[in-house]
C-alpha cells in the first residue's frame, strides 16, 4: 500500500510543481508538502478523502520559507518513537512541529 501510494504521489506532486516528505511508521504518517497554493489545496482535499486513512490534523500550514531540502518529493520510513515527539498527547505549536520534523527528516532512511 506504501509503495503504491508512493507512486501516484510522486508522479502527481511532480506534475503540480509540489515538493515534500512523507514519513510512515507502519501505522501513522506524518507529511510535509509545499509549492503553489492551489495545487496544495487540490492535494490536500484527494488526502482529505482517501480512505487509506482514518483521521487527519494539521500541524502547520501557513506561508513560510520552503522546505526542500531536496527539489522533490521524497517518502521514507520512519521509527515509530520519532513519530511520537511529533504526534503525542501534548499540543506542539507549528514552530516546535517544524523543528522535530526537520530533525526526524535529517534521521530518517529517505528514497528519492
Ligand atoms: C497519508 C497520505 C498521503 C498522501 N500524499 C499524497 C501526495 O503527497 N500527493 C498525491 O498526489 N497524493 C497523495 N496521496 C494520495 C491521494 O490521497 C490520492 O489517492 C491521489 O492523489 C490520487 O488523487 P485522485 O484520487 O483525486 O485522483 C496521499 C494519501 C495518503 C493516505
Amino acid at each position: 500500500m506504501f509503495s503504491a501510494l508512493c507512486q501516484v504521489s510522486r508522479r502527481r506532486n511532480g506534475e503540480l510543481s509540489l515538493a515534500g516528505v512523507l514519513l510512515f511508521d507502519g501505522h501513522r504518517f506524518c507529511q510535509w508538502l509545499e509549492g503553489p497554493a492551489a495545487a496544495l489545496a487540490s492535494v490536500r482535499q484527494s488526502i482529505v478523502e482517501d480512505p487509506r486513512h482514518e483521521f487527519m490534523s494539521v500541524l502547520v500550514d501557513r506561508p513560510q520559507p520552503a522546505l526542500r531540502t531536496t527539489p522533490q518529493w521524497q517518502a521514507g520510513y520512519c521509527a515509530a518513537d520519532e513519530f511520537d515527539l511529533l504526534l503525542g498527547p501534548d499540543r506542539i505549536d507549528a514552530d516546535e512541529a517544524m523543528a522535530i520534523f526537520r530533525g526526524i527528516v535529517t534521521r530518517s532512511d529517505l528514497s528519492p
